[in-house]
Formats: C-alpha cells, sequence, structure tokens
C-alpha cells in the first residue's frame, strides 16, 4: 500500500480507543503495518478488524504498559511477526480522575493511591514502551517514535496534579531521548493535545458547565477531535518530519498560545 508510512511497521498502544485508534486507523490509510497493544482486549480486537475492513493489515497484542515484562513480550512479538519496528505512537493513558470517586482534587489533598496510578501509566508506561522500542530501533537502524503528552505537559491543569505532572515527565523524557539518540537516526517527539472528543473527555461531556468550561478554553471555540491528533502523529512518524526531533506539537486549538 502507498503513503506517508507504506511499509512501515508502526505500534501504537492505547490503541483500543480514542486517539490511539485514529492514529492506527490514520497509519493504516498511508500504508503501516500495525500492532496494536491495549489493555482492553474486545475494543483493540475492534480497532483491528476496522483496519482490516479498509484494506490494512493489523495484529493486536494485550499489554499493560506498567508491565516490563508485557512491555518486552510486546515488542518481541512485533519483531517475531514483522521482523522489524519502525514508528512507535505511545500514547496509553489515563485521565486520573474519577479514579478515587471524585471528579478533581487540589494538589494538597491529591489522594496518594491516584497518584501513584497515573504515573505508572502516563509516566513510566511511556519509559518502558520506549525502552524496548529503542533497543529494537538501535539494533536495525531507528526511525521515529511520537509520544503523547498534553497541553497539561507545557502549562498546570488545576485539580489533576498527576496528570500534569505525568504528561511534564512525558515531555522531559522526551526531549532527552530525541537529544541521545539523534546521531542514531531516531527521531522522538511529542503531541501535545488540548479537550479532544474521546471516551476520556466522554464524563465531563455530561456535566454542561464542565464542557462549557472545556470549549470556552480552547481558541478556537469547539473541541478537538482524534483523528485531528492522529494527522500530527502519522506525519511526525514520516519521512517529510526527517529534521523534525525533540518537538512539542501542539494539537489544541491553541489552548497552549494564550
Ligand atoms: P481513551 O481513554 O479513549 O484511550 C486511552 C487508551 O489507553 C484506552 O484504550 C485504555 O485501555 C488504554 N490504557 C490505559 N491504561 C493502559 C495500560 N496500563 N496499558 C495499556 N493500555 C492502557 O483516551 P484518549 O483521550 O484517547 O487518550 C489517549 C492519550 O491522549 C492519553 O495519554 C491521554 O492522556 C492523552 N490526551 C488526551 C486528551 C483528551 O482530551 N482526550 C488531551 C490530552 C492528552
Amino acid at each position: 500500500m502507498a503513503g506517508l508510512l507504506a511499509g512501515k511497521v508502526t505500534l501504537v498502544t492505547g490503541g483500543a480507543s480514542g486517539i490511539g485508534r485514529a492514529t492506527a486507523l490514520a497509519c493504516a490509510r498511508e500504508g503501516a503495518r500495525l500492532i496494536i497493544a491495549d489493555r482492553q482486549e474486545a475494543e483493540g480486537l475492534h480497532t483491528v478488524h476496522l483496519i482490516t475492513a479498509q484494506g490494512g493489515e493489523a495484529r493486536f497484542v494485550r499489554t499493560d504498559v506498567t508491565q516490563a515484562t508485557e512491555v518486552e513480550a510486546l515488542i518481541t512479538t512485533v519483531v517475531d511477526r514483522y521482523g522489524r519496528l519502525d514508528c512507535a505512537h505511545n500514547n496509553a493513558g489515563i485521565s486520573g480522575r474519577g479514579i478515587a470517586g471524585d471528579h478533581r482534587a487540589l494538589t494538597a489533598e491529591y489522594p496518594e493511591e491516584r497518584w501513584h496510578q497515573v504515573i505508572a501509566i502516563n509516566l513510566t508506561g511511556v519509559w518502558l514502551c520506549m525502552k524496548f522500542e529503542l533497543q529494537r530501533m538501535l539494533a536495525q537502524g531507528g526511525d521515529a517514535i511520537v509520544n503523547t503528552a498534553s497541553a497539561a505537559g507545557l502549562v498546570g491543569l488545576v485539580g489533576n496534579a498527576a496528570y500534569g505532572a505525568s504528561k511534564h515527565g512525558v515531555v522531559g523524557l522526551t526531549k532527552t531521548a530525541a537529544v541521545e539518540y539523534a546521531q542514531h537516526g531516531i527521531r522522538v517527539n511529542f503531541v501535545c493535545p488540548g479537550y479532544i472528543h474521546t471516551p476520556m473527555t466522554a464524563p465531563g461531556m455530561q456535566d454542561p458547565d464542565h464542557m462549557a468550561r472545556m470549549i470556552a478554553s480552547e481558541p478556537v471555540g469547539r473541541m478537538g477531535h482524534p483523528e485531528e491528533v492522529a494527522a500530527a502523529v502519522v506525519w511526525l512518524c514520516s519521512d517529510a518530519a526527517s529534521f523534525v526531533t525533540g518537538h512539542a506539537m501542539a494539537v489544541d486549538g491553541g489552548y497552549v498560545a494564550q
């Protein structure tokens, strides 16, 4: 299949839903061969079905990105199946809101259990994926990694300290790896979405006041769509971005430009 990512073996974590599913579909349309990794099996298999229905190639590997052994096995499966790994979108994440039953908590009241859970998935999970992806890319000759940070990785987010800290952590991690591996031909970038319509933001959309605040915070006056983030990820993965590394691409309707 021709396209910006023709033949590239591409891994998407969190590919069972939202931004990850949209990215997987967009990469497949550009000719990539996909591996969908997620802890949700039924939805991950549905992403595979959507890709094959549009003529693409994909398989699902059930993975919890917080478990090093599972991430290592994921990369082994990718290589066993396709012989290489060209691109990775490390995107699995949670909002951190509502885990403890409440909607938001200021820093001094932030529940410790929730803190550890958010950091484990959103930050340590990204690092574990990068660790095994980079080992493989170094062995074969590198290509591109794109991490999902957030607008909350660039500015503070009231009421969700762990999420903001985890996403600022992804920013630092990505920039560090970008510099470390630049001379190995591996580009490492990150996208910073604003408020995007996905299952993650769906609970907030049930509350008209919260919904109004989300829209009001976006200068363009609307929330974004997962496909708008996916387009940026495809470009950053592609050779069209061959001189781009360590870059924060805001896909946020102008949120962080204010
Ligand atoms: P989503 O909830 O639709 O998708 C997240 C996916 O990650 C789910 O399929 C979930 O099963 C998976 N996941 C969660 N924990 C996992 C784990 N331990 N191991 C493997 N998979 C796991 O959410 P959405 O909105 O698509 O979020 C994707 C990424 O985008 C996240 O990192 C999120 O923080 C980030 N983001 C989302 C924004 C939004 O407004 N929706 C804004 C900025 C960033």
